[in-house]
């Protein structure tokens, strides 16, 4: 495998870059820091893994390859957003996981700062968009004593039709619904994303006609942001969707070759393996120093944890496998987390998300300049201050051989960020293909909705009710 210098040609402003510099034992030292040796020993792997990929992709096994590339769905979601930003104010996604983490992302990356706060010209006229991804009670219940029913539309997110949250949330909104409106205007504030054929919700959607889209088959929820179940959402709140899908397109392209030195995906799952298996360091955090990605991390961090956290190997061997990704935002956490990041255990890689650009230029007021402590700031600008704290927190990260590496974007927006989710996409997929264990699967997932259907009596779940009393019998001797 060569090494050989990138010619990433982007667009202006719309480019991403990934810098491994403080990843490698030239910057970190060899007791921490990965050795280009290291990367040429895994070859075989490395070239194994993508095979297999390829081969996946080609018959058709991970379809969330080609998401990139869907004009009509693009099309049909364009067309059907447009029309809704006329009839409605408000959006409210129900949906958990891979249906609400990815749309949460876009949100925050992609919308204003206080998007739903803001007037309806300064959102151009969009709905607001909430995420209803938690059943807390006092929360739901807020939510929908804010809301007109009149001017909300629902759009119900489960690809298998069945997760008890998202169901609930479902009918106690029905209900809410049919208090003020007729049966028949109901049919216009539900919209359904859900499996083609399978699930309840499918049911639902053929016995009462709600406007629905699909979600692809063999798309798990983790890696579903671009398909409607995110798209859906963005659109409506003015994202520019097709850009997006470019940006993953884009980022495609890239990713296709089999030259780890060349493919940012490939080589950034290369080095978090090898952090993890030859340098014992399993805690991927993702920082970014952005608030506009902050969820971007969030998202990271599903879907890290639900693919790579793994009992079984493809050959059935209980492997246990599982790096634990963690969500930081810069510069908050210096002031939380970076103490242990730089003298705790030596078990982290870190991955800063940056941008070159933000929307906005603020000037730090020069209000004391005969204060040395405060006079030094007055002058310089916001942007200057945060790339001066993140070029900090590297660099004492980097002295004190902690691995960590930059993905960098020129600025943030729907090119980029399509590039960026697309990127980690495929890096996991690789991984897990390092790993030998199939990232794309979550048996853990479903033994939790298992017994959460056992206790609340849904039929057919009759036994893992008995073992949940089995198991939670409380010895009073342990309770204080
Ligand atoms: O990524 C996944 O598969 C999960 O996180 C699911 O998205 C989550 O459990 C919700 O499932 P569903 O979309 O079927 O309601």
């Amino acid at each position: 495998m060569t090494k050989t210098r990138k010619n990433n040609s982007a667009p202006e402003n719309k480019n991403i870059s990934f810098d491994f510099n403080n990843m490698m034992a030239d910057a970190i030292g060899e007791e921490q820091g990965i050795t280009e040796a290291m990367i040429q020993d895994l070859s075989e792997d490395i070239y194994r893994v993508d095979r297999e990929l390829k081969q996946k992709r080609e018959s058709g096994e991970l379809p969330f390859f080609d998401l990139p590339y869907q004009d009509e769905v693009l099309k049909e979601i364009e067309d059907f957003a447009g029309e809704l930003k006329s009839r409605c104010d408000n959006f409210v996604v129900l949906g958990i996981g891979g249906s609400a983490l990815g749309t949460i992302a876009l949100q925050t990356a992609l919308t204003l700062p206080f998007y739903n706060l803001l007037s309806k010209s300064k959102r151009d006229g969009n709905p607001r968009l909430f995420v209803a991804d938690n059943i807390d009670p006092d929360q739901f219940k807020a939510l929908l004593d804010l809301l007109d029913p009149r001017l909300t539309v629902c759009n119900v997110i489960s690809k298998s039709g069945e997760t008890a949250e998202t169901m609930s949330q479902f009918l106690i909104m029905k209900e809410w619904f049919n208090k003020k409106l007729t049966k028949e205007e109901i049919k216009k504030h539900f919209i359904i994303t859900t499996d083609k054929k399978t699930g309840n919700l499918r049911k639902i959607v053929e016995k009462e006609n709600y406007r629905n889209f699909v979600t692809p088959a063999g798309v798990g929820g983790r890696f579903s942001v671009l398909t409607p179940v995110g798209l859906l959402p963005a659109a409506v709140v003015g994202i520019d969707i097709a850009q997006l899908l470019a940006g993953a397109g884009y980022m495609d392209t890239i990713c296709k070759g089999n030259n780890v030195w060349e493919n940012p995906a490939y080589m950034n799952g290369t080095l978090h393996y090898l952090a993890d298996v030859r340098k014992r360091k399993n805690i991927s955090v993702m920082m970014p120093y952005a608030v506009a990605l902050k969820d971007v991390a969030d998202w990271y961090r599903q879907l890290w944890a639900e693919s790579l956290g793994k009992k079984y190997s493809l050959t059935g061997e209980t492997v246990r496998i599982g790096p634990t990704p963690v969500k930081a935002l810069g510069v908050t956490d210096q002031h939380s987390q970076l103490q242990l990041y730089l003298e705790g255990p030596y078990d982290k890689v870190v991955t800063f998300l940056t941008a070159d650009q933000y929307r906005e230029e603020v000037t730090i007021s020069d209000l004391y300049p005969e204060m040395d402590g405060v006079g030094y700031l007055g002058g310089h600008t916001l942007n200057e201050l945060i790339h001066a704290e993140q070029r900090a927190t590297e660099s004492a990260l980097t002295r004190n051989q902690r691995l960590n590496c930059t993905i960098n974007l020129s600025a943030i927006n729907p090119f980029t960020v399509g590039q960026l989710l697309y990127m980690i996409e495929v890096q996991t997929a690789f991984i897990g293909g390092l790993y030998r264990i199939n990232p794309f699967d979550q048996p853990g997932v479903e033994e939790g909705k298992d017994y959460a259907c056992g206790i609340m009596g849904r039929r057919g779940y009759e036994d893992k009710q008995k073992e949940i009393d089995r198991m939670t019998s409380t010895n009073l001797k342990y309770v204080i």
